[in-house]
């Protein structure tokens, strides 16, 4: 009979998600979008290709967008993340918001989705884009989703979005009050 060997146990690490810190042990090779989805209940940064390319699975990484699936948990260890349930002002560490972030309302007022699985990417890169550029031209707004896709086409109402946000976001206002 062959007694099976126990399996060792990770070392914990901490990780700071939506301004909390979560001790985790868990294997630090395992993907970061698999640890927020799993382990925290974070389903805003979707699954998509799961090999760095669609964007899907976009968390910001001390405020810059970073994908998920292409991160190990130890790479994060000690950094803040922020999920799409982070950006607005939340009760809790990834409880819906109870107040959203003016690009989340911007993406809502302009209609800027079919099937929405791009979105959580496409808000991400927006909210970094921001914060870059909080003024993009078209052209900077293009380049900095260029690597996000969406495979029903809503592209053009995605970049309305992104200048409604950016508009609202400099004018200070409630993104529902600059729509047309
Ligand atoms: S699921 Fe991460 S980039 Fe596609
Ligand atoms: S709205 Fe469906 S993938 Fe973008």
């Amino acid at each position: 009979m062959v007694v099976p060997l126990p399996r060792p146990i990770p070392p914990s690490i901490d990780l700071r998600v939506n301004g909390r810190v979560e001790r985790l042990v868990v294997d630090g090779a395992v993907p970061l979008l698999t640890v927020l989805r799993n382990d925290l209940g974070c389903n805003g940064p979707k699954y998509g290709c799961g090999l760095g390319q669609c964007g899907a699975c976009m968390v910001l990484v001390d405020g810059a967008a970073a994908r998920a699936c292409a991160i190990p948990l130890a790479g994060v260890a000690g950094r803040e993340v922020t999920t799409l349930e982070g950006l607005g002002r939340f009760d809790g560490r990834c409880a819906s918001a109870d107040e959203l972030h003016p690009v989340q309302k911007a993406f809502i007022a302009t209609q800027a989705a079919q099937c929405g699985y791009c979105l959580n990417g496409m808000i991400i890169a927006t909210v970094a884009l921001l914060r870059r550029h909080p003024k993009p031209t078209e052209a900077q707004a293009r380049s900095a989703l260029s690597h996000n896709l969406c495979r029903c086409g809503s592209h053009l109402e995605i970049l309305a979005a992104v200048q409604l946000a950016a508009h609202g976001m400099a004018e200070g206002a409630s993104v529902s009050n600059v729509m047309p």
